[in-house]
């Protein structure tokens, strides 16, 4: 069995005030020891992180960040590398998300070199794909997905330092969603292709996450489709209440 992970993204928001999100989250969040519970994450903004790390060291909520520079250190003005997020107590980055790929022209290819970089600090890398809303109109979300996928995701990797996130373009902000029919198939593709490609072990051991308009509301409807191993959850993780809600789906009852 996977055990899933609930990771907040908050992009770029927060100041220091919001530290006090972060303490009643981890005042409130549930025992992640046990196998049904998810692990909690939290990737703040880079200017955050180290305090929220410091913050929550010895609790459960784990802290990630936001891309990183391919390289370990030199001369790129204003980046950040993989080994300054993991030396500030990261313990993942999330590359390739749709924000960036579309910001910043990320390829698969420079994807793929961040979650290198990830891995070479020793950082698991969340590594996001998902489909615009034209190509989900013109029936081409497997194959988007299936190229990303292929592309972003390195060959040497182990479910402790991959996840994937499939995020909808369409559904990032928009508080639209997926059938439970559609993200069921990409995810069940996804899965083949990971069973396909790493083979059964690992492509099933590792996690996909769904991301896009994730609120406590739809959480538990979402978090029950077969091969979702989580959320990636955007506007609702700024707010810590918000968050135990969606983590809520995974209590009995
Ligand atoms: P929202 O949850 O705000 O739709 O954002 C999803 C996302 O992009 C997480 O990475």
């Amino acid at each position: 069995m996977i055990k899933p992970l609930v990771a907040g993204n908050w992009k770029m928001n927060g100041l220091k005030a919001a530290s006090s999100e972060l303490t009643q989250l981890i005042q409130n969040c549930p025992d992640t020891e046990s196998p049904e519970s998810p692990d909690i994450m939290i990737c703040p903004p880079a200017t955050l992180v180290a305090g929220f790390a410091e913050l929550a060291a010895s609790s459960p909520v784990i802290i990630g960040a936001q891309d990183c520079h391919i390289h370990e250190k030199g001369a790129h003005t204003g980046d950040i590398s993989a080994e300054m997020f993991a030396d500030a107590g990261a313990r993942a980055i999330i590359v390739g998300h749709s924000e960036r790929r579309a910001d910043h022209g990320e390829s698969n290819e420079l994807v793929k070199t961040k979650a290198l970089a990830a891995h070479r600090s020793g950082l698991a890398a969340i590594v996001c794909i998902g489909e615009t809303e034209d190509q989900r109109n013109a029936g081409k979300t497997l194959a988007v997905v299936e190229e990303q996928l292929t592309g972003s995701l390195p060959d040497e990797i182990s479910d402790e330092t991959v996840i994937v996130a499939y995020e909808p373009v369409w559904a990032i902000g928009t508080g639209r969603t997926p059938t439970v029919e559609d993200v069921a198939e990409v995810h069940g593709v996804l899965r083949e292709q990971l069973i396909n490609r790493f083979g059964a072990e690992t492509g099933n051991a590792i996690r996909l996450l769904y991301g896009g308009s994730v609120k406590p509301e739809n959480a538990r409807e979402l978090m029950s489709i077969a091969n979702v191993d989580g959320a990636l959850v955007g506007g609702a993780s700024l707010k810590a209440g918000d968050l135990l809600g969606i983590v809520s789906a995974y209590s009995p009852g």
